[in-house]
């Protein structure tokens, strides 16, 4: 039987992942491929003795990844330096690669990708994204006869693994965030997870693959959880919304929005409801109209699912090289669209991006406040969606809940701006966007 030789690098999470992976569904790898799938090294720092002793274990990584027993590397080491000098080294020696790295690729994707190209190898990185949901599969390949207007996904399981703790079982931030950190969720810097950076590195890549242009991360606006209170998530709820951290990448008339952010979403909406360390991604294309994508986000099992389905596509890469005789073979375009075809079409600064509001004002029990609010969400052409008033807090403040319609981001900013300077409010205006995600 023909063989496949593996080298897995960085034996964390991930990694271990794929080693168990493999080990318990090889039979069925093979029955699918026709190919013995073998790892032949692992790169890892110290010495594992739960590793099967016929697998050579080396930390020198440059040495795996030009091997003449590898075919396909797995890059699951993370971070940005070693890693991406790993992947250069094994594209020159002309070894696919298979990658769960989304901040690599976010970063070096458009540099990676077109080096690979150039050696006639493949860069998968369906881990990347969502975990084990093959969202990229469903975009470059299953919905590349569509023309997609926007995707919308909770793409980091962390994230929502805590949102949802606060919001059903009253769990404080790092107590959840440490049990995320336990059940190998988060990030080696969990920072990355709380702050919207890792859903941001996701997002630059579903953007590129939907509308066909470069990576651009550092125009992905990104800002995490860390701020949501308890107190707004009960007032979004009497309101019949629920805070999610949230993914956009829009196509609008002038340019591409990209952002990911804390999103009051109405309640009735499927995303409303994916709670935990579960992932979705929500997908409006022409023709096909609104689809949407569910799974684990993060973990061993969901991650080394998506690693091994890309070692697979790559089998049948291999075997139609095999037969043609052209191990150049091209495949789908690594970024969904042909490298000279990507689109140069701006990604708008957040000033022009457009969205809806949920604000919360603290002001003094005094006449007229209101009445000037609303005044300057008027002067600033913001019409207002819905507006509540609670009672007030002991020391006399009292909480106005306003909800907008869409507006301009550089509108918002002068009416907060305006509504701040008013004498009866107290302190900074919380506001946190809202999407109706309508059809
Ligand atoms: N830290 C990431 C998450 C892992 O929580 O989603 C999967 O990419």
């Amino acid at each position: 039987m023909k063989s496949i030789n593996l080298a897995v690098l960085g034996l964390g999470t991930v990694g271990t992942g794929v080693v168990n992976l493999l080990k318990d569904n090889v039979q069925e790898l093979t029955r699918r491929s026709g190919y013995q799938l073998n790892i032949t090294h692992v790169g890892t720092r110290r010495h594992r003795t739960d590793i099967d002793p016929t697998i050579k274990q080396s930390a020198d990584l440059m040495a795996i990844a030009a091997a003449d027993d590898v075919d396909i590397v797995i890059e699951v080491i993370g971070g940005t330096d070693v890693a991406k000098e790993v992947i250069i080294h094994a594209i020159k020696h002309k070894k696919h690669v298979v990658t769960a790295n989304k901040a690599l690729l976010a970063k070096h994707g458009n540099e990676i990708f077109a080096l690979a190209d150039k050696h006639g190898v493949q860069v998968r990185y369906e881990a990347a994204v969502a975990g084990g949901i093959p969202i990229i599969k469903i975009i470059r390949e299953a919905l590349a006869a569509n023309k997609i207007d926007w995707v919308a996904g909770i793409i980091n399981g962390t994230g929502n693994f805590i949102l949802t703790e606060m919001q059903q079982k009253n769990r404080k931030f790092g107590d959840v965030l440490a049990e995320a950190q336990a059940l190998g969720y988060a990030e080696a810097d969990p920072t990355f997870d709380v702050e919207g950076i890792d859903a941001g590195h996701k997002l630059s890549l579903l953007a590129s693959i939907a509308f066909g242009i470069p990576l651009q991360f550092d125009k992905v606006y990104c800002e995490g959880i860390t701020k949501i209170s308890l107190q707004d998530v009960v007032y979004a709820k009497e309101l019949g919304y629920t805070i999610k951290h949230l993914g956009f990448a829009f196509r609008r008339d002038h340019g591409f929005e990209l952002r990911v952010h804390p999103t009051l979403i109405p309640n009735s909406t499927l995303l409303a409801n994916v709670n935990g360390v579960k992932n979705a991604v929500m997908v409006d294309a022409h023709p096909l109209g609104q689809s949407l994508y569910y799974g684990d986000g993060a973990g061993a099992g969901a991650t080394a699912s998506a690693v091994m389905a890309d070692v697979m596509d790559l089998i049948y890469v291999i075997e139609a090289g095999a037969r043609t005789d052209d191990d150049t073979l091209a495949d789908v375009p690594h970024l969904a669209f042909i490298p000279e075809e990507l689109s140069d079409t701006r990604v708008l600064p957040s000033d022009e991006m457009t969205c809806g509001y949920y604000l919360r004002l603290t002001v003094k029990d005094e006449l007229g406040v209101l009445a000037d609010t609303t005044r300057i969400l008027s002067d600033n052409g913001i019409n207002i969606d819905a507006i509540m008033q609670r009672d007030a807090h002991k020391s006399g403040l009292v909480p106005i809940i306003i909800l907008t319609l869409p507006v301009l981001e550089k509108q918002m900013n002068k009416a907060i701006k305006e509504i701040e300077a008013l004498n009866a409010v107290t302190e900074p205006v919380v506001r946190i966007r809202l999407e109706s995600l309508d059809e």
